[in-house]
């Protein structure tokens, strides 16, 4: 089943929006795997944002995303990964579809309040750089043959 790296950012965390957050992955249908509430190191946030090192943006992204704790989850179902980028919304909020957690709750791009796995692979990438294998956790929810098809 796809998997996808969701982070409630610190924004999001100090807004007290974790609780909403779960709720609306919840609701769609997704199924947790994994959940911790950490502090970032610099060292992970660098390794997690290394793709964006030469963007201006760096620096600020790296200080935002350190700043106070995150949520960090994995998600799983059919399409996760395209699914709960629809229900973040698009990168910066005045962009994001009404409805979205981005629309909802931000202005500012550099306050967007969650990260999601921006494809399969790196679904796959960032789940292994968050989570150590015996911290993704295999269950059977009741409702799986209600929600997934397969
Ligand atoms: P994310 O990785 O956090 O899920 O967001 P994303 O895929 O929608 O956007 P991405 O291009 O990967 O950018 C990562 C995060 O960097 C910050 N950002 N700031 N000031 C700017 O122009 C700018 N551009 C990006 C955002 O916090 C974005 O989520
Ligand atoms: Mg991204």
């Amino acid at each position: 089943m796809e998997k996808t790296l969701v982070l409630v950012k610190p924004d999001g965390v100090q807004r007290g929006l974790i609780g909403e957050i779960i709720r609306r992955l919840e609701q769609r249908g997704l199924k947790l795997i994994a959940a911790k509430f950490i502090w970032v190191s610099k060292e992970l946030a660098e390794k997690h944002y290394a793709i964006h090192k030469d963007k201006p943006f760096y620096d600020g992204l790296i200080e935002y995303i350190t700043s106070a704790p995150v949520m960090a989850m994995v998600w799983s179902g059919p399409n996760a990964v395209a699914a709960v980028r629809q229900t973040m919304g698009a990168t910066r909020p005045t962009e994001a579809a009404p409805g979205s957690v981005r629309h909802d709750f931000g202005l500012e791009i550099g306050r967007n309040l969650t990260h999601a796995s921006d494809s399969v692979e790196n679904g796959e990438k960032e789940t292994a750089l968050w989570f150590r294998p015996e911290e993704l956790v295999e269950w059977n929810r009741a409702l799986d043959s209600w929600i997934f098809e397969q």
